[in-house]
């Protein structure tokens, strides 16, 4: 297992993640911890979770496995969770204000049986918050010892280069990462949020690094998806749902990574997760897992180097093509400048 830091800040993690998402759902609890184990013996050390996975049960399911694993396991572990979302329907139990993060935070703590977390994600840009009331509130978390880094998710390029000037501005600690939606289907964002969060200095966690299963080859075309799979079980869920992501690029993609996988014989979900890890920018790559034979073949993906060829193929399948400007040949041409000429 290789080690980056978490972005500009001096924390070093592994560069595969333990997504949590599954825990208590797909994956019970006995399941749940032999992942954290696995993970642990593999020499992982990064863990993702948040306050609404399963509604706050995934953060109590891995409160127990530090509270009954050794200090030499859980030591090492770099844990990070997230708020943001609602566990509670009402207008002030959401969002990214103060009086929502420090109740959010607090609760989080509390279910992981925990004086502090590593790394607080704030999940998504909240529209009615001041961004200086929230950069204040996670900036006074890290000096109560709460925190120690805080991180962006989903948020736009514009957005996370606003936060990390006015954090410039007013003295406040900056994020250090962005955890963002990437993977072999899900590429628009190198076209605007990836250079910004590297001019930024942020590292970036890409979720949904299989698309939400697809890039692992479990889904055929013209088969409707059955059994204990996601979209076996829920057709409609989510980013992967079976008619919003069943395009015809999605499929040229799939095929592109079989073929690479099978020149390679190794599975696709460790050519997928190759390719993510070697990205520009990114820091550590999250994970999900119903089981544990997902798990370990994901974690293969560590030994696994592309080559520029593989790379090329991969990316050759799964270009977005984007139309002239601004993110095409015509746009990119108006922003070059070559230094040519001239002393
Ligand atoms: N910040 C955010 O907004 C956000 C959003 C989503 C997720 N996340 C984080 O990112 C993590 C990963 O996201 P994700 O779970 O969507 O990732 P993913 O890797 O795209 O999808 C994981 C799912 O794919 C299937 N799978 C995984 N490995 C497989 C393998 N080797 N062979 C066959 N099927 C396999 C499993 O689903 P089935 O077996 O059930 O089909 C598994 O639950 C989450 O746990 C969470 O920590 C963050």
């Amino acid at each position: 297992m290789d080690f980056r830091t978490l972005g500009n800040s001096g924390c070093a993690v592994s560069t595969l993640c333990l997504g949590t998402m599954t825990f208590g759902a797909e994956a019970d609890e006995a399941v749940s911890h032999e992942q954290l184990d696995r993970f642990a013996a593999a020499g992982g050390t990064l863990i993702d979770t948040a306050d609404v996975y399963s509604a706050g049960v995934s953060e109590e399911i891995i409160g127990r496995w530090f509270a009954s694993r050794p200090s030499d396991v859980t030591e090492p572990m770099v844990l990070a969770t997230k708020g943001r979302f609602p566990l509670d329907g009402h207008p002030n139990g959401s969002g990214l204000s103060t009086r929502h993060l420090t109740r959010a935070l607090d609760s989080s703590l509390r279910r992981l049986g925990l004086d502090s977390v590593d790394l607080y994600q704030v999940h998504s840009f909240d529209p009615h918050t001041p961004l200086e009331e929230t950069l204040r509130t996670l900036d006074g978390f890290i000096r109560a010892g709460k925190i120690g880094y805080y991180g962006l998710s989903n948020f736009t390029g514009w957005q996370l280069t606003k936060i990390v000037h006015l954090a410039r501005q007013l003295n406040l600690a900056p994020p250090v990462t962005l955890q963002p939606q990437y993977s072999l289907i899900v590429r628009e964002i190198e076209w605007e949020i990836v250079p910004a969060a590297i001019d930024a200095g942020l590292g970036l966690l890409p979720w949904s690094p299989l698309g939400g299963g697809w890039l692992s080859g479990k889904y055929q075309r013209d088969q409707r998806p059955t059994g204990a799979t996601r979209l076996g079980e829920d057709p409609g869920r989510g980013m992967e749902a079976w008619e919003r992501r069943g395009s015809e690029r999605t499929w040229t993609i799939i095929e592109a990574v079989q073929t690479v996988a099978e020149q390679r014989g190794v599975s696709m979900a460790e050519v997928a997760l190759s390719w993510i890890t070697a990205r520009p920018g990114v820091t550590s790559t999250i994970l999900g897992a119903r089981t544990l034979e997902q798990l370990e073949t994901n974690l293969r993906s560590s030994d696994l180097a592309l080559t520029a060829e593989e790379t090329a193929t991969l990316e050759a399948a799964s270009d977005l093509h984007a139309t002239d400007y601004p993110y095409g040949a015509l746009g990119i041409e108006q922003r070059s400048r070559e230094l040519v000429g001239g002393r």
